[in-house]
């Protein structure tokens, strides 16, 4: 029997392999670079061995940060030819390359969670106060370009940029991206890992249009959300946007610095209200929205659950925890990425069912919140299972625990010492 200090001693172990000094690769091999939300959350772990390492992981990736405030989702730090679409597709024109899209935002509540728990408070002070404008300053890129016309909601206009690659949330919106007239490519993913556990081949080629018509346009992030034809509502993504400037509303508070604090508590107040109108009573759950079409997309996804991260009112986080219940008769492991209610479910390909520790991690963190203990618990169980039974993978089969995708995953292990601490 595996225990707990063993599965510790192992998370531990798989942070360290992945650590190249100042940032962390996901994991060897299938992504040799820094990835933007990957390593906020990775930070959290490596806090509970080294405070300060922690605080270098964010920091390497707001050194990176774009002249016009966007933090990109890829800083290519060293040149390794394994990976597709690397620097010269994407041609951003970096000083140390980067991708041109951006991630989810959760640098804000990842930065305030080492703060709350720092040893050094005087350090991590000091650490803190250098971040907070530069998080501030990313926030306001959401909100310059990503909500032209003040909705208090922000689009993605990748579906990377959502960091569930290929959810079926997007499939709808997909359809009109074009795919033809693309430079040739060869894949890298898929040698690294199972082609049927991976995105399909036309959605690789509409991933590479996007990227394309977006390089045509000199990465201007000023033009890019009139110019795209796929821009999409996330409510996982807004809620981790809100959740974020919450956070960095509070700890600015702590800080004094009070402009921060104004802006940022504003758009937080803002950001909440409107999500309310991605609500689906069919559901019981949030769902996205076309920004294209005005519609509201007909998928139950795992980034309409996420909303309980960002304070919901307590009904709507109640109703998405009983959604929860009622997926949890249907699968094995919790939680899985999309509904198993759906024909469309695909139990090991990628974001269209598997389930993903991050997801879980932000998802009983919300819940606990609303004192939906219950499914919280039954979560994190979930969670100790599947690592326990298929190790430190980058996703799980919910219906069998199946390991799928990467093995030896930073941001798994980092979960997991997430997971054991609060056990
Ligand atoms: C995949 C995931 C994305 C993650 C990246 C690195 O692209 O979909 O969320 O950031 O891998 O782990």
């Amino acid at each position: 029997m595996t225990t707990t200090t063993q599965l510790r001693d192992h998370a531990l172990e798989v942070l360290r392999e992945n650590d190249r000094g100042s940032y962390t690769v996901p994991t060897k091999g299938l992504y040799p670079f820094q990835w933007n939300w990957d390593s906020c959350l990775t930070a959290l772990g490596q806090s509970r061995y080294d405070e300060g390492r922690a605080w270098t992981e964010i920091e390497t990736l707001f050194a990176h940060q774009w002249p016009d405030g966007m933090v990109p989702h890829i800083v290519f730090h060293v040149y390794s030819d394994g990976y597709f679409p690397g620097p010269d597709v994407w041609a951003t024109g970096r000083p140390t390359p980067t991708s041109g899209i951006t991630q989810p935002p959760v640098a804000g509540f990842a930065v305030r969670r080492l703060y709350d728990r720092a040893t050094d408070k005087a350090e991590a002070a000091r650490r803190a106060r250098a971040l907070l404008p530069l998080i501030d300053r990313w926030h306001s890129w959401f909100y310059e370009m990503r909500d032209p016309d003040g909705e208090g909601l922000v689009a993605i206009l990748h579906p990377w940029e959502a960091g569930r690659d290929n959810s079926i949330d997007w499939d709808e919106a997909f359809e009109r991206v074009p795919t033809e007239g693309i430079d040739p490519y060869v894949r890298r993913d898929t040698q690294h890992a199972d082609p049927a556990h991976r995105p399909t081949k036309a959605q690789y080629d509409r991933y590479l249009w996007l990227v394309q018509l977006f390089r045509s346009l000199g990465w201007d992030n000023a033009k890019l959300h009139a110019a795209s034809p796929f821009k999409v509502v996330d409510p996982g993504f807004n809620a981790i946007l809100i959740r974020s400037a919450t956070d960095l509303a509070a700890l600015a508070d702590e800080l004094g610095m009070p402009e921060i604090a104004e802006r940022n508590r504003n758009w937080a107040a803002t950001g909440l209200e409107a999500l309310d109108s991605l609500w689906s009573a069919r559901y019981g759950q949030y769902v996205c929205r076309d920004r294209a079409t005005g519609a509201l997309v007909d998928s139950a996804s795992i980034g309409g659950l996420l909303p309980v991260f960002a304070a919901v009112p307590q009904a709507r986080a109640h109703e998405v925890a009983r959604t929860i219940e009622r997926w949890a008769e249907k699968v094995q492991f919790l939680i899985p990425s999309h509904s198993p209610e759906d024909p469309r479910f695909e139990a090991k390909r990628y974001w269209r069912a598997p389930a993903w520790l991050v997801m879980n991690y932000m998802i009983v963190d919300g819940l606990r919140a609303a004192g939906e203990t219950e499914v919280a618990d039954h979560i994190v169980r979930s969670s100790l299972e599947l690592i326990t039974q298929s190790g430190f993978a980058e996703y799980y089969d919910p219906l069998t625990g199946e390991p799928c995708g990467g093995g030896r995953f930073t941001w798994t292990a980092a979960m997991v010492m997430e997971f054991l601490e609060a056990a």
